[in-house]
């Protein structure tokens, strides 16, 4: 499937029905976990123009490992419990960071980095299978409205076993 260009509403309910929409035309013709994954990063990195990364961290034994994403280079692993993403899976919450320098044990990839949004990835019993996580340069730039359309867009992903 070709790239669909679109131009998101500014209104955030608006935003989150149209990148709905958008995910889920790719997630239908994505053929395996890791097409959908790659796939879901790079539309939501073009949804997000103030986002510096977006993408996965993805649970493989007591750690996460890195999945597919868009920005810099990232660190491979994070423990249980460790920087934002640990955090959200060890509290089994979303996390939403205003300003990333005042985060306890934040892990930084990329200095130009302020605030944050890691959402867990849950299977249907609910245990997690991974995060979704997105920087942006701007300080306080994700909000509970955000925290709440993106838990409603990665029940868009097929959950493995
Ligand atoms: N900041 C994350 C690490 C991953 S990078 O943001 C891509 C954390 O503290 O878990």
């Amino acid at each position: 499937m070709s790239y669909i260009e679109a131009q998101y509403p500014a209104e955030k309910p608006a935003f989150y029905q149209m990148l709905k929409e958008q995910l889920a035309l790719y997630m239908a013709d994505a053929p395996n976990l890791t097409a959908a994954l790659a796939n879901f990063s790079a539309v939501i990195v073009q949804a997000f123009p103030n986002a510096n990364w977006a993408g996965f961290y993805l649970v493989d034994g007591d750690e996460l490992a890195v999945g597919p994403f868009q920005g810099r280079p990232a660190v491979s692993r994070i423990g249980f419990g460790k920087g934002v993403c640990g955090t959200a899976w060890k509290e089994d919450k979303a996390q939403v960071v205003e300003e990333v320098s005042c985060f306890a044990g934040h892990i930084a990839c990329d200095c130009n980095t302020h605030s944050e949004i890691v959402v867990p990835l849950r299977r249907a019993d609910g245990t997690i299978w991974g995060v979704l996580d997105m920087d942006s340069v701007l300080p306080g730039h994700f909000t509970e409205e955000d925290r709440v359309g993106l838990e409603e867009c990665v029940k868009l992903l097929p959950a493995p076993n």
